[in-house]
């Protein structure tokens, strides 16, 4: 196998990631927060009934922003039923699930999970602009951000919550472009509801940072011609625009899967080229930023029946992925096709956190568990902080049907702010190590602290119940850096993690 190359060189940067690019998803769906991240009486639950074993993962994984309460969910979200006291909140129909919500678990409750998992924890709250507008987003925004002497902040506080919730981050509704979104609306439709709450949310708090919603796919019909007339509507109103991806093999294609990230990577390239336009037509100097706020892989195709067979259940168990050690690979890649773009996205969140598509996976009254899928998120967001430097690999290639020609090797590196490198690289091969080379032009590091590598003879492999650690990332051997020269060889398909100081 010829080596793949490339030079990181400290004049040639991206630029400084982001926290945010590390966030995850909390919906309403399925069994996210009900026997996921929330279920009293459970052995490690606590008085707020937010299960300790659960929120030890979340620590571990290290998650920043956490969106809430939904995905498809929100639209048809009435905040008020989720405050209050506990039993006078009403069960209602969850339409977008076929689920009945009993709200045991709202707005309170999310807020003091956030703080339990920590100050890195933000929450990103999403607004329901599906069947209802500006008047219950200011509501709303009343409610959790008001320091007090109003009636929507002094009942927060009667409700147990004296301090406001300082929520900063606001998304303004959900995937409006979808057909299946309760209260779907054309573009021209959403951007005016969107500019109309925008500037109302601003009268409130001129500080406050909103994101309009862009694409829910790539492969929308309306993609970029959707972008362009919402951001012509609110293109000063808003600081961030949102994209959605999910990816799996379809038709057995794994070749094609295996390089999802040119699909992230192009569809980041098509909305900030999209973003800039519409800046360019308006002579703004603005520059909008990209909210990349639903990203996994996803085998959306198997679960699509289950949701119209269901009859109104209680948490039932739904989008439950099991993640093997292949799918772990792709969302290594599709965490450096993020950091790649650290310049433009400074949000990103992985959907979701807890058994709905999730890095995380509990039993009601039984343990929790991290999926393959966990560990390449937990490393990149642990040592993914400081500055992207700019890599452009020479790699060997593979056919793929739908991207033709595909790098085997994709890779990314960042500098923390103490000088240490961390380089963060994928090799496609099913089959063949890939030898690496990296040249380091004017960089500190001299040695290799770890070379941490997620593969296994099994690319099917993943964690269960049963064996909830058959995978692990495990060190690699015989990398080396002399001269500044770095040389390793990552394994077939396998996420690599390899750290200098
Ligand atoms: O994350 C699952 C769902 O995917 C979300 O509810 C929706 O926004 C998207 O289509």
């Amino acid at each position: 196998m010829r080596t793949a190359r490339f030079t990181l060189d400290p004049a040639f940067t991206v630029g400084e990631v982001d926290p945010r690019l590390f966030g995850s998803f909390v919906e309403h769906l399925g069994r996210c927060v009900y026997t996921g991240v929330f279920e009293p009486g459970h052995p490690t639950a606590d008085a707020d009934g937010i299960r300790g074993d659960v929120l030890a993962l979340v620590r571990e994984l290290g998650v920043t922003a956490v969106r809430y309460p939904g995905g498809n969910f929100v639209s048809g979200y009435r905040w008020e039923d989720s405050v209050g006291p506990v039993e006078d909140r009403p069960r209602r129909l969850d339409l977008a699930w076929r689920s009945t919500e009993t709200n045991r678990f709202g707005l309170s409750e999310f807020i003091s999970f956030l703080r339990k998992i920590g100050p890195q924890a933000e929450p990103m709250m999403a607004l329901n602009l599906g069947t209802r507008g500006v008047a219950e987003a200011l509501q709303l925004q009343e409610y959790a951000n008001h320091p007090g002497g109003t009636a929507l902040s002094d009942l927060r506080a009667v409700h147990g919550d004296k301090d406001p919730f300082g929520i900063r981050l606001w998304c303004l509704g959900n995937e409006m472009d979808g057909p299946w979104q309760t209260g779907h609306k054309t573009a021209e439709e959403y951007g005016r509801l969107a500019a109309e709450t925008a500037r109302a949310m601003r009268q409130m708090d001129p500080g406050v940072q909103l994101v309009a919603c862009g694409s829910s796919g790539r492969s929308m019909p309306t993609f970029a011609a959707w972008e362009a007339a919402v951001l012509q509507e609110t293109y000063d109103l808003v600081d961030h625009i949102s994209l959605h991806a999910y990816y799996e093999p379809l038709d057995g294609d794994v070749d094609s899967f295996l390089a999802s990230a040119v699909d992230m990577e192009t569809f980041i390239e098509d909305v900030v080229a999209t973003c800039d336009h519409v800046g360019a037509r308006l002579k703004s100097p603005k520059k909008i930023s990209l909210s990349f706020d639903e990203w996994n892989v996803w085998y959306m195709s198997r679960t699509e029946e289950q949701v119209s067979a269901l009859d109104w259940p209680e948490a039932p168990r739904l989008l439950e992925d099991s993640y093997s050690v292949m799918d772990a690979v792709v969302l290594g890649s599709l965490l450096i096709a993020l950091l790649r773009h650290a310049d433009r996205v400074t949000v990103a969140c992985l959907a979701q956190l807890v058994n709905v598509i999730a890095p995380i996976m509990t039993e009601p009254g039984g343990p929790a568990w991290r999926q393959t899928t966990f560990h390449p998120f937990a490393q990149a967001s642990r040592y993914g902080r400081g500055e992207v430097l700019d890599v452009r690999v020479d790699s060997p290639t593979y056919g793929t049907q739908k991207y033709g020609e595909a790098d085997l090797l994709h890779a990314t590196a960042v500098r923390a702010e103490d000088g240490t490198v961390t380089v963060f690289a994928v090799n496609r091969s099913r089959t063949e190590p890939l030898p690496l080379e990296v040249a380091l032009n004017g960089l500190g590091p001299a040695s290799v602290v770890e070379h941490s590598v997620l593969a296994d003879a099994d690319p099917d492999a993943r964690n269960t119940l049963a064996e909830p650690d058959r995978v692990t990332p495990h060190a690699a051997e015989g990398t080396a850096l002399e001269g500044g020269r770095l040389t390793a060889v990552l394994e077939p398909l396998s996420w690599n993690v390899i750290r200098l100081a």
